[in-house]
């Protein structure tokens, strides 16, 4: 898709300066364009109503918003952490921030490179993030954005996927509303290793058009999700993948000072079978499993679901006895 002129305008980017305009892939609720500058090189975001996947998806483009305000407010106690922003064109639903050359974090999860050490240094950004998010009382206000987070998180995820489950629909329908009443601290919303750069000197978070005051266990969940999904295609790679999942949530744990690490570890703990099995069947699945992936996902899920496991070294002992049966 060509940049529009008049983006490039309301982001003050004069078109004799650009030397070559390239399209990023990889996600489904934005376009993004890297800009080389004839001095810099810049990359532009701009927001889209209607979210690239097969189910019907729609969201209010002026989400962009939520994902400025959070990389400002990241960026003023974490600044290695977040992209810089260097213009936004709210009528666009757009911004443009600096382009940072680090490999993503799920690109080397899937050549096998899997490294607990990086895990543990996401987990304890993120715990920072949201612990300094509790600190700051205009916080809660700027980042009240319910009806985003159902749009983009509840209903896709899991009213979608308790309508095709109907034994754990109303567990699934709890766990989205209880997202909805819990508010502790501000969720990115989309911790995903597709949405993390491995930076030298930290992880760099991208992709905060979800963000919205909440429960941080959420985020915590949404990555764990990944890990524990990656192994189906690594087999190999489980003692590793579950060392970063107990590394990451630990470290997550051990720096939280907002509430009860006892309740919070069970909340990560049913959320994350909950996302598994969205990611299967509610409406932004992963593209990387085949069908028989998906049914032994699904499968386990369901039973982990029912069984109400809330203990995270018991999920992955059950998981990783159910990989090593196939
Ligand atoms: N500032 C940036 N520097 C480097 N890469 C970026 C930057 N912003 C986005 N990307 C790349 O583009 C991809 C999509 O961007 P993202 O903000 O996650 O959009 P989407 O909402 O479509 O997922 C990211 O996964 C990342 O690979
Ligand atoms: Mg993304």
């Amino acid at each position: 898709m060509k940049i529009p002129l008049d983006l490039l305008e309301a982001l003050g980017i004069a078109s004799q300066d650009i030397v070559k305009i390239d399209m990023l892939g990889g996600g489904v609720s934005a376009d993004i364009w890297r800009l080389d500058l004839a001095h810099e090189t810049v990359v532009v975001k701009r927001a889209r109503r209607s979210l690239k996947v097969e189910a019907d998806w729609q969201a209010d483009p002026k989400r962009i918003q939520s994902e400025i305000d959070w990389h400002n407010f990241v960026r003023s106690f974490l600044p290695e952490s977040v992209p810089e922003i260097i213009a936004v064109a709210p009528e666009h639903h757009a911004f443009s921030m600096g382009l940072l050359e680090y490999p993503l974090w799920k690109a080397e999860l899937l050549k096998g490179k899997v490294k607990p050490r990086f895990a543990e240094q996401v987990a304890q950004h993120l715990v920072r993030i949201h612990s300094m998010s509790t600190t700051r009382s205009e916080i809660r206000q700027q980042f009240a954005h319910d009806d985003l987070f159902y749009a983009l998180r509840v209903e896709p995820y899991f009213l979608t996927t308790a309508d095709k489950h109907v034994a754990i629909g109303d567990t699934l329908r709890e766990l989205g509303h209880n997202l909805l009443v819990t508010k502790l601290a501000l969720m990115q919303g989309d911790i995903s290793p597709k949405n993390i750069l491995i930076g030298t000197a930290s992880p760099v978070f991208l992709d905060a058009e979800t963000a919205c005051y909440g429960d941080p266990a959420f985020d915590m969940a949404f990555c764990l999700t990944h890990l524990m999904l990656k192994v189906l295609l690594q087999p190999k790679q489980l003692p590793i993948l579950m060392a970063s999942v107990r590394t990451m949530f630990s470290t997550y744990l051990a720096g939280v000072d907002w509430e009860d690490t006892g309740h919070l570890g069970e909340r990560i703990t049913r959320l994350l079978q909950a996302i598994m099995l969205a990611r299967v069947d509610g409406k932004s699945p992963v593209e990387y499993l085949d069908s028989k992936q998906q049914a032994l996902v699904r499968n386990f899920c369901v039973t982990s679901i029912k069984t109400s496991v809330s203990d995270l070294d018991r999920l992955i002992h059950d998981w990783s006895n159910e990989i090593q049966l196939h």
